[in-house]
This record gives structure tokens, C-alpha cells and sequence, in this order.
């Protein structure tokens, strides 16, 4: 039988706040992760382990993984872009004796562009990848799940249209580490549906569809459309952030991911269902979901960006 369970992993804590000049209170993040796992997300990024020099507003992840609730059957997970990373993480985890553990899962990231990499990453995507494979392998052996992204997969801010050939090459190594899925991120957000299905067509002729994810920014208005365009590849893995939140601060111009809410109500009257929490359902709950995205918002000071959300609030 078709497979027409649909995974959202909810970035909105790392993607979408890690571009937010402000200060944001721990707790301010803390009550957003537990809230969005009570509305029934099984998969939520909630911070990175980056350089505070680099990214300040993730600087305080550490308080937040140890402040956040962790209900069983939510993974959370945390981004490492370096050893360094890995290390600080592992330190917070031995002091720690949770059950369920802190994080258990970590994303390495790199791009489909040397240019990107340097500005996202300080290297070439060659080193990149020769640095992330012992971060990867030591993780595993600790028992953490491992995601890999591939940013710039359509367009890249500093050299244009990209190379489907090297989206696929680069998700394959990450693939090859041990990555249990690989997320394509449209970074940009330049994607069309037609670029988009292409892109994935290209990736996998190396990569198993099952272990790839869509990950898109909404700069352009193409980011539902280009879901439906991943769905009917056979992607079955969305990265979305609630509210719309986010952008990378190295993508100058780029806007937040998919609103959650946008996509969950996209996909009420089709054939896939989201996979859910018992929390949410057993799917993620909409009318939640648009309740968090209005309240981090507002926490942010402006207005939801999501549609639905503006929709379903207003009605
Ligand atoms: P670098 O400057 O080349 O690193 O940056 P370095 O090794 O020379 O270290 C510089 C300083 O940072 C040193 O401190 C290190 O100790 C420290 P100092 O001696 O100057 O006091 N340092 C660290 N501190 C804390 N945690 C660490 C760490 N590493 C070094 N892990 C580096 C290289 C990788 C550190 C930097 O480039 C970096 O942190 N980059 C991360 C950028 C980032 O987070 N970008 C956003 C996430 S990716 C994204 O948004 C895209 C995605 O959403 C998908 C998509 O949309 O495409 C995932
Ligand atoms: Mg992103």
C-alpha cells in the first residue's frame, strides 16, 4: 500500500528564531518546545550547538535543553556544525542522567555550493564533509540519531542556480555517513514546483526517497506549492516552522520556512495524513498550532505570518 503518512519535523525553535535580532528569553523558547510537542509534533528542533559569535540568538540552547520537557515519542533535536559542537553537547548530556536524554538526535548541515558553505560553515563543501564524518560517527555511537541538510539546493545567494548533480553528490556522502534522512533545503527560497521536482528527481538517483526531506523557505510564496511538488516525488518528510518563523541569517533576504499551520491545513482534504502524537490525535492539532504561531508572534511583537493562521484566527 501507498505510504501517505506525512512526518513534519518542526524547526520553528532553531530555524525560525535563530535569524531574531532581539533577546529571547529561555523561557520563552522553553514554553514554545513544550507546546508545540503537547500539540502533538513528534519531531522538533529546539536549538543549535553553533558558535554564539556566529549565531548569537542560539546561544543559549544549552539552558533550553535542559529546561524543556521531553515527552516520550518526541525526538528533539539539536544542530552541530563541528566537533566542537558535538563536544559541548555530549558534555551537557554526561551531566545529565534524563531518561529520556536531553536531545537524541543532532542535524549536520552543509550546502550544495562552496560559496554557501564558506559563508554558513567558514570552508568548502569537500571539507565540510570531511570534517561532519567523524562528528557523524560519534554521535551514532552514542545512540543519537543523525540528520544531515544540504542547503542551497535550488538557487544560491552568492552563485546563482545550482547544480542538481551536486545537491545529490552532497546528499549522498551525508547519506553515506550515516544520516538517517537528508533534508533539501531551499534555503532561498527561489524554488518553483517544476525546479523542485527536478531537484529531487536528480537526488534520487543516489539517495532512497524515503530517506530525503523537503525543507522550504517561503520567500517567493512557492513553499506549499513546492510541498505538493516533494509529496508527489514520494518525499514524506516536511520541515516546517510554526507561524512561518525563520530564515538564516548567511541568506540575506530569505523569509521564514513554510508556516506549520499552512501545511497541515494544505493536506486536510487529500490523501496524506500528518503523523502525529497522541497529544495532537494522533496527528498535529491545527487549531493549536495557529494558537502557538499567534503567541510567538506576538512574543516577537508583530502578527503571525502564517495564512491560516490568519485565516482561522479571524473567522
Ligand atoms: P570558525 O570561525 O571557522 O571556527 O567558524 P573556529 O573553529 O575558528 O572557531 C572560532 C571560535 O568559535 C572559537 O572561539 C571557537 O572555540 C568557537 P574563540 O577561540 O575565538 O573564543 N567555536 C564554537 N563555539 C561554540 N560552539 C561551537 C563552536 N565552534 C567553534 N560549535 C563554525 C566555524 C562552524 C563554528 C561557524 O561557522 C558556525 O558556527 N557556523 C554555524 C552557522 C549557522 O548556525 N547557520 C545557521 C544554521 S544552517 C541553516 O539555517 C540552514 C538550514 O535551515 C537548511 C536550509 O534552510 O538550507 C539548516
Ligand atoms: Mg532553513
Amino acid at each position: 500500500a501507498a505510504n501517505n503518512l506525512v512526518n513534519i519535523v518542526e524547526v520553528g525553535p532553531r530555524d525560525g528564531l535563530q535569524n531574531e535580532k532581539g533577546v529571547i528569553p529561555v523561557d520563552v523558547k522553553v514554553e514554545l518546545i513544550n507546546r508545540l510537542a503537547r500539540a502533538g509534533a513528534q519531531n522538533v528542533e529546539v536549538g543549535s550547538f553553533v558558535s554564539p559569535k556566529w549565531v548569537p540568538q542560539m546561544g543559549g540552547t544549552p539552558e533550553v535543553i535542559c529546561k524543556m520537557e521531553r515527552l516520550p515519542g518526541v525526538h528533539y533535536a539539536v544542530l552541530v556544525p563541528n566537533q566542537r559542537g558535538l563536544d559541548n553537547l555530549f558534555a551537557l548530556l554526561s551531566q545529565s542522567n534524563a531518561s529520556p536524554p536531553l536531545s537524541d538526535e543532532i542535524s549536520i548541515f552543509t550546502a550544495a555550493t562552496d560559496a554557501f558553505t564558506r559563508a554558513n560553515l567558514n570552508t568548502t563543501t569537500a571539507e565540510s564533509l570531511t570534517r561532519l564524518e567523524p562528528v557523524a560517527r560519534a554521535a551514532l555511537d552514542r545512540g543519537l540519531r543523525v540528520r544531515g541538510y544540504v542547503s542551497v539546493v535550488i538557487a544560491c545567494p552568492y552563485s546563482g542556480q545550482v547544480d542538481y548533480k551536486r545537491v545529490r553528490d552532497v546528499a549522498k556522502a551525508l547519506a553515506d555517513m550515516g544520516c538517517y534522512e537528508v533534508s533539501l533545503g531551499d534555503t532561498v527560497g527561489q524554488g518553483t514546483p517544476e525546479k523542485v521536482a527536478e531537484m529531487i528527481e536528480e537526488v534520487k538517483k543516489s539517495v532512497p526517497v524515503e530517506n530525503l526531506a523537503g525543507h522550504f523557505h517561503d520567500t517567493y510564496g512557492t513553499a506549499i506549492a513546492n510541498v505538493f511538488a516533494a509529496l508527489a516525488q514520494g518525499i514524506r518528510t516536511i520541515d516546517s516552522s510554526v507561524g512561518g518563523l525563520g530564515g538564516c541569517p548567511y541568506s540575506p533576504g530569505a523569509t521564514g520556512n513554510v508556516a506549520t499551520e499552512d501545511v497541515l491545513y494544505a493536506l486536510k482534504d487529500s490523501q496524506y495524513k500528518v503523523a502525529g502524537s497522541q497529544l495532537g490525535g494522533g496527528t498535529i492539532d491545527l487549531d493549536k498550532m495557529v494558537d502557538i504561531g499567534w503567541w510567538i508572534s506576538e512574543q516577537l511583537g508583530r502578527e503571525s505570518v502564517s495564512r491560516a493562521g490568519r485565516a482561522i484566527r479571524s473567522r
